[in-house]
């Protein structure tokens, strides 16, 4: 997912948002349960986010960030990473929440320059800053492999101090022999394919376009051209999921060669069609129960086949290096709805594909939202992405905000170590398995519904005037 990324928290493969529905067995009206479920975790959510953030709302605001801010923020970071966002796709799947439309030739033409120029306007202001990660996401990146994405590579890289080979997401059609040798030329090295199941009947459920057999044969000529890590993006939990056709799907990707893999459950976003068409009977706590059970399969079949839990869905084969979103806590996203993080400003631009490639076009800024972070908020948001890659040091988050983390955050640090969700050690904190589910769990709590307001608002607004999250 994301961005992946309030891209703090809207990350590329974590900004997902659960729809559950009313509980079937209830004795109380549907709507009525559901309304005091929502208020209830509103109301628990915002006294966490004052507790963590030190604001009690967070509002996201039409206001345009000044170039001149926006330099001295780069000119205090150490490094940033990139986010490139490509909004199209060749056909628009049921329950995807991210910003994409159908791919028309023409458009990403246009939407090609538009980003050159949004490329050429951040390298006046970064003034040779590194970059030190690059992320190309969609919508499908792979849909303009010839038709505008060379034109975008050839900006970024004559413009930007880029010091990083480029991770990919791309569709499991695109992968014919001549675009995997076009992406290689490109100097990609890490390549991701959304495969998504394997047993016709699920494939056919998400309204995927390829069979079985297909899909094997794509991933496998992937696995042949020796990426450095070739990730692929699997999805569990689907409706009548047996968790042997899980063992069984998993195990033969490993079998053809992946190195990674990447695998959710099922998500339904509010304001997708199986968000409206295929809502969740279980309740919240059955459905999370059901996914831990399939995670831990998940979890038995990769270790036993030398992975290691690299985030909190994904396994990297021992040795690879593995392949992500943005890795640094900084970045700047380009393109339309890519979002930026720099040091103490959040901000996003439309999500609208025309409206960004229009305000690019007049030198207008495609921002459309920002949010100022106070320091609290910068350091709940430098520990969400720790806590994610499930690893981290304490003498980082020392280096970044010169304190110690256990001053701010050791009394929690000691309940979950004494509740098994972590290792707490002299510098290394370490996720357990155990933890690794639970609190991203937790963490979905607010991310479905900050990212249902932030993108469900940004999806039918281009220019809004504010989202209080
Ligand atoms: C941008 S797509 C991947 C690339 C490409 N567009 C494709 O579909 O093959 C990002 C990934 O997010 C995951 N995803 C999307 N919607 C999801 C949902 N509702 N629940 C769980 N995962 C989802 C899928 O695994 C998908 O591969
Ligand atoms: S192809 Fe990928 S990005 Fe496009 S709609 Fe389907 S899942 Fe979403």
């Amino acid at each position: 997912m994301f961005n992946r990324k309030f891209y703090l928290i809207v990350n590329r493969k974590s900004c997902l948002i659960v729809n559950f529905g009313p509980d079937p067995g209830s004795s109380h009206g549907g709507s009525n349960q559901k309304i005091s479920t929502e208020m209830i975790s509103e109301i628990i959510r915002n006294k966490i986010a004052g507790k963590f953030f030190g604001q009690h709302e967070i509002k996201f605001q039409n206001i345009i960030p000044q170039d001149s801010s926006i330099a001295q923020n780069f000119k205090e970071l150490d490094e940033t990473g990139l986010y490139l966002h490509i909004p199209f796709c060749n056909q628009i799947c049921p329950y995807c929440p991210y910003n994409k439309e159908l791919f028309h030739e023409d458009l990403a033409r246009n939407y090609a320059a538009a980003v050159v120029r949004e490329v050429k306007k951040y390298a006046a202001l970064m003034a040779g800053k590194p970059i030190s990660s690059f992320y190309i996401g969609g919508g499908t990146p792979t849909t303009m492999l010839g038709k505008g994405l060379e034109e975008i590579l050839d900006a970024v890289f004559k413009n930007f101090n880029m010091r990083c080979s480029i991770h990919i997401e791309s569709h499991p059609n695109h992968l014919s022999n001549e675009n995997l040798d076009a992406l290689k030329s490109l100097g990609v090295k890490y390549l991701s394919v959304g495969v998504e199941a394997l047993q016709n009947r699920h494939l056919k459920l998400l309204e995927r376009p390829y069979t079985e057999n297909e899909v094997k044969d794509f991933v496998s000529r992937a696995a042949g051209k020796n990426f450095e890590c070739l990730n692929i993006d699997f999805i569990f939990d689907l409706p009548g999921q047996t968790i042997s056709e899980v063992e069984q799907a998993i195990s033969s990707m490993i079998k053809l060669g992946i190195n990674q893999a990447a695998t959710y459950p099922l998500f339904r976003f509010q304001y997708t069609r199986f968000g409206k068409e295929l809502p969740d009977k279980r309740n919240i706590l059955s459905t999370m129960f059901r996914r831990r059970k399939f995670l831990k399969v998940i979890e038995e079949i990769f270790y036993g086949s030398r992975f290691e839990r690299s985030s909190v869905w994904a396994f990297t084969q021992k040795g690879m290096d593995k392949y992500c979103s943005v890795t640094v806590p900084s970045y700047l996203g380009i393109g339309a709805s890519g979002s930026s993080y720099l040091k103490n400003m959040f901000y996003v631009n439309t999500f609208n594909v025309k409206e960004y490639i229009r305000a690019m076009e007049n030198n207008n800024s495609p921002i459309a939202l920002s949010f100022d972070l106070s320091e609290k908020a910068q350091m709940a948001g430098w520990l969400y992405w720790r806590i994610y890659e499930t690893k981290f040091r304490k003498s980082d988050f020392q280096r970044r905000f010169g304190q110690s983390i256990d001053k701010e955050y050791g009394t929690y640090f000691s309940l979950m170590e004494k509740i098994g969700f972590l290792q707490n050690g002299q510098d290394l904190i370490n996720l357990t398995d155990r933890g690794a589910y639970w609190i991203h769990a937790f963490e979905d709590f607010f991310s479905i519904d900050y990212i249902n307001k932030l993108w469900g608002t940004s999806k039918t607004n281009p220019w809004p005037e504010q989202i209080i999250l």
